[in-house]
């Protein structure tokens, strides 16, 4: 059997730990062949392959990024051509000429929402669940989360003394578009004095009381707010006005997004010096933890077992400490927001 492997979507780390648990429980508990797809969907779309055997996965489970390159192309959104193909159907037709007989998706929301597609259409996938963001339903963890809290939480706790060096309030920006996982769990490791969360508009004027409470102890307050986090007046998370979009259509977030502007308003308001750190892309780059190179270890052990079962269609996912397959559309069908109760529990730490 000849098994493809793509990764799609923002790099995250663990990506290169399932490439070699794919590649090397395939070759060793059913001999079979691999090959790779560059740069997530554009690889089957272009036909851009490369080598990918045992000797090629030796050596990168402890290195971040992919491998395989990655990148948001989506082939559902590209334009018919004049005979009425699709994106889908070019995917289709180059799995077919390069002898491809099941393909191993290893993405977001975005990557698996087009291996459900590519499902419906007759394709044979197997999907892994993967983004730092932890926001992808049906499994109870993604693998690069973990690793994204960790690097947040070390941010964290080295502003808080430089916050309280300078008696200023310093506010952490990290990832989360649409929730707000990253924000709670480092918020909540690091001892956050504010956590603002895209599942719950804030209140300028209690983020600006808990900063002065905060100021009132011999301390300084840290605010950790996830880049799409907004106040209670706008419903939309917060761009800099560029409404740069990629192919999914999403804005790109953080440039003198939401971090910068609460420093702003809190220096106005509250009279205190604050800066803002952006941790962005650091939070995405570099080696795994523990917890997600085993996490992502598990979870291409058993998309290759699926493949050999000939589950197509299905999605690996943690529930509890087991690994489980579930249906690729009910890992897209809605996104894993932060629970109120789980906010709440964050809250008692404020100010
Ligand atoms: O989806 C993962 C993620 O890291 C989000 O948290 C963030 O908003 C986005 O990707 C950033 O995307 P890019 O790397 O394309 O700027």
């Amino acid at each position: 059997m000849r098994v493809g492997v793509l990764t799609g979507g923002g790099d995250c780390p663990g990506l290169n730990a399932v490439i070699r648990a794919v590649v090397r429980t395939g070759a060793a508990e059913h001999g079979f062949e691999f090959i790779g797809f560059r740069d997530g969907w554009r690889g089957p779309l272009d036909g851009d392959t490369m080598v990918l055997d045992v000797n090629t996965v030796r050596g990168i489970l402890p290195r971040g990024g992919t491998i395989l390159g990655s990148s948001r192309t989506n082939p559902a959104a590209e334009s018919n051509t004049a005979d009425g193909t699709t994106g889908i159907d070019r995917v289709m037709e180059n799995l077919d000429s390069l002898g491809v007989d099941a393909l191993i998706a290893i993405g977001g929301e975005d990557t698996l929402g087009v291996a459900s597609k590519l499902h419906e259409a007759g394709g044979h996938i197997v999907g892994v669940p993967k983004t730092i963001d932890n926001d992808l339903g049906a499994t109870d963890f993604t693998f690069g989360f973990d690793t994204a809290v960790n690097i947040a939480m070390e941010a964290i706790d080295r502003l808080h003394t430089t916050a309280e060096s300078h008696h200023r309030a310093l506010i952490v920006e990290v990832m989360g578009r649409n929730a707000g996982w990253i924000a709670l769990h480092a918020g909540m490791a690091g001892g956050a004095n504010v956590i603002l969360i895209p599942e719950k508009p804030f209140d300028m004027d209690q983020v600006c009381d808990y900063v002065e409470h905060r100021f009132r102890t011999r301390y300084a307050p840290i605010v950790v707010v996830a880049e799409g986090a907004h106040p209670k007046v706008s419903a939309e998370p917060t761009a800099d006005g560029g409404e740069e979009v990629d192919a999914f259509g999403h804005v790109r977030l953080g440039n003198r997004g939401i971090g910068q502007q609460l420093a702003d308003e809190i220096e106005r308001r509250t009279g205190k010096e604050a800066r803002c750190a952006v941790l962005g892309h650091i939070q995405r780059g570099g080696t795994p933890t523990a917890f997600d190179r085993v996490l992502a270890t598990r979870f291409g052990v058993h998309a290759i077992r699926a493949v050999a079962d000939g589950d197509f269609g299905s999605m690996v996912a943690l529930h509890g400490t087991e690994i489980v397959r579930v249906p690729l559309a009910a890992a897209t069908a809605e996104l894993k927001l932060v629970p109120p109760e789980r906010y709440a529990e964050a809250e008692v730490f404020f100010g």
